[in-house]
C-alpha cells in the first residue's frame, strides 16, 4: 500500500506523520510506502521545522533528512490514500481531484483514532506547545490505520 500525508507546509505535522508512522510499520513485515507533502509551496525544498525535528528525535524518530515538497494531481496516481490533516487540506486537495476515485483516497487521519468526529489534528506552526500533542495525535491514529489495514 502506498499512503501520503499531507498538511499545509510540509514542515510540521505530516512530516512528523511520515516519520511516525513509517516507525510504527517498520518491523511488521508491511510492504508500504509512506510518503509527504503540502498543499502550499512555501516551503518546498526545506527540511521540517526544528521544532517537529526535535519532537521526533524526543521520541526515537529522526525526520532530519526529509525534504519539503508540494501536493500535485500525480499524487492521486502514485498512492491508494491520502491522509490530511485538517479539514482546510481536505478541501485543496479535493480541488485537483479528477473524479470520484481520486476524491475517495482522501481521509482525514483523525477519522482512524476519533471516528466520526471530523477532527483536525492542530496547527502547530504558531505555538511551541502544540508539538507534544501533534506527535501524540499522529501516534494514535497511525496504530488504528495499521489495525485497520493490516
Ligand atoms: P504544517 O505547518 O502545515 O504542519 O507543515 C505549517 C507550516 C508552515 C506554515 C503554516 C503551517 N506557514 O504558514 O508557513
Amino acid at each position: 500500500m502506498k499512503i501520503l500525508l499531507v498538511c499545509l507546509g510540509n514542515i510540521c505535522r505530516s512530516p512528523m506523520g511520515e516519520g511516525i508512522l513509517r516507525n510504527e510499520v517498520t518491523g511488521r513485515n508491511l510492504d508500504w510506502e509512506i510518503d509527504s507533502s503540502g498543499t502550499g509551496a512555501w516551503h518546498v525544498g526545506e527540511a521540517p521545522d526544528i521544532r517537529a525535528r526535535r519532537k521526533s528525535k524526543e521520541k526515537g524518530i529522526d525526520i532530519s533528512n526529509l525534504s519539503a515538497r508540494q501536493f500535485t494531481q500525480d499524487d492521486f496516481d502514485k498512492f491508494d490514500v491520502i491522509l490530511v490533516m485538517d479539514h482546510q487540506n481536505k478541501r485543496d486537495v479535493l480541488k485537483l481531484a479528477r473524479d470520484e476515485n481520486d476524491r475517495k483516497k482522501v481521509e482525514l487521519i483523525l477519522e482512524y483514532s476519533h471516528p466520526g468526529q471530523n477532527l483536525s489534528v492542530p496547527d502547530p506552526y504558531w505555538n511551541d506547545d502544540g508539538f507534544e500533542q501533534v506527535y501524540q495525535l499522529l501516534k494514535e491514529a497511525s496504530e488504528k490505520f495499521i489495525e485497520k489495514h493490516t
